[in-house]
């Protein structure tokens, strides 16, 4: 069978079995915390495991989430497509976040944005040609006094960020 294509309408049914089943599996601790008629209310766990193993929260993980909690697909759609950390296609080897809010953009963030995409090639969202890096513009990290900021793979907050510095980064991601 054919990798599921996360862009297209698909079912959950055709998404690997093996994550499916590590799916569940991280799932069921989540939802003894929910009383069983308000599991729909653990969605964004739900959202988040299923991006952490299929690599996106696309349509067909979307539809998993929402079987699995017993509400509509369109429940989970509004909730992976409203927060920004939820990727609906699939994202690069690595993920690097650039924020251009007020303070960062005081900082130059914008023209490092500039910086990164020439250097990418790639536009807002793009991913490199060799799959390894993912570009997004995103608003505020929360870390303001610092700025400007950059977070690597949504774990690694990189803080007064310079051009060099962002050249040091983007070396780091191989
Ligand atoms: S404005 Fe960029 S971290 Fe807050």
């Amino acid at each position: 069978m054919p990798p599921h294509d996360p862009t297209k309408p698909g079912d959950w049914k055709d998404l690997p079995k093996d994550q499916v089943a590590r799916f569940d599996a991280a799932l069921a601790p989540v939802l003894q915390r929910y009383p069983p008629d308000k599991k729909e209310a653990a969605m964004i766990p739900a959202l988040r495991i299923g991006q952490e193993i299929f690599g996106h929260a696309g349509t067909a993980v979307q539809q998993l989430c929402a079987e699995r909690l017993g509400t509509s697909p369109a429940r989970a759609e509004e909730v992976a497509t409203f927060y920004v950390m939820f990727h609906t296609h699939p994202t690069g080897k690595h993920l690097l976040e650039i924020c251009t809010n007020v303070s960062c953009c005081l900082a130059g963030a914008d023209r490092m944005f500039e910086q990164l995409k020439r250097r990418l090639g790639v536009e807002n969202g793009g991913t490199t040609k060799d799959g390894r890096i993912t570009l997004r513009e995103v608003e505020c990290l929360g870390s303001c006094g610092t700025a400007p900021a950059v977070l690597v793979d949504e774990k690694v907050m990189e803080e007064r960020v310079s051009p060099q510095k962002l050249e040091t980064i983007l070396g780091g991601l191989q």
